[in-house]
């Protein structure tokens, strides 16, 4: 199974992803994962910090190779789940080049979460994420244990929030209609509970919400 998770940032992706890949057994690849970590290795160019920091979006070609690297990973073979990627059309295209590349495989749903701006604000300014094992946190919702160690992203200022909201609509926008035009497309509401979330979005993938595979 290959899924997409799209939507602006907070709507609840990352979320979402731990919840699904646990339910079908396949790994949740996150590009903001994957650079937050190059980051911490230090392994990621100043350039491309900079640009995550202030919340703008890395260029095409940045996370295309991680993708391409990473989907080819022996844990990869019974499908994955992409959160956060593809964010732009060239990387939209290139993805599908990449699938049809490795034996012909398919995209099987793209899942868009919808969430009005104001509440993806107060989202973003209240999460926080344990270092150790990436476990998502709201400091309201569901807040972490006394004695968690915990990060505050630095896209996650308020200055930086207005940015990348704007970041998405502006260089997201056509992404939705190239899905939507292939028929892939699914816009779920992502307001509520979280397992609510979630089982909006097995009905909507028409597996049972409860029971195994
Ligand atoms: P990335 O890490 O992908 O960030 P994002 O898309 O901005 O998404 P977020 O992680 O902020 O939000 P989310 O939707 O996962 O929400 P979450 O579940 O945490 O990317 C970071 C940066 O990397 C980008 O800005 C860019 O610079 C770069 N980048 C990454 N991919 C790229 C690409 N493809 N191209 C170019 N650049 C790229 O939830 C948010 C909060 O809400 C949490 O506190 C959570 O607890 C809470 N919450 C979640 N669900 C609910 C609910 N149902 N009810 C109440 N609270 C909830």
């Amino acid at each position: 199974m290959i899924l997409l998770l799209v939507g602006p940032p907070g709507a609840g992706k990352g979320t979402q992803a731990k919840l699904l890949c646990e339910r079908y057994g396949i790994p949740q690849i996150s590009t903001g994962d994957m650079l937050r970590a190059a980051k911490r290795a230090g392994t990621l160019e100043k350039r491309y910090l900079d640009i995550m920091d202030s919340g703008g979006l890395l260029p095409d070609e940045a996370v295309i190779g991680l993708i391409a690297r990473r989907t080819v990973e022996p844990d990869c073979g019974r499908g994955f789940l992409l959160d956060g990627f593809p964010r732009t059309v060239p990387q939209a295209e290139a993805l599908d080049q990449l699938l049809a590349s490795q034996g012909g495989r398919r995209i099987d749903a793209v899942i868009q979460l919808d969430v009005p701006r104001s509440l993806l604000e107060e989202r973003l300014i209240h999460r926080r994420t344990d270092k150790g094992s990436g476990q998502i946190y709201h400091l309201v919702y569901n807040p972490p244990p006394p004695g968690a160690e915990l990060e505050h992203r630095a896209d996650d200022r308020p200055e930086a929030v207005g940015m990348r909201l704007d970041a998405y609509e502006a260089m997201t926008a056509a992404l939705l209609p190239f899905y939507e035009e292939k028929k892939l497309l699914h816009r779920v509401d992502g307001v509520g509970k979280p397992e609510e979330v979630t089982q909006r979005v097995l009905s909507v993938l028409g597996r049972p919400s409860s029971g195994g595979e």
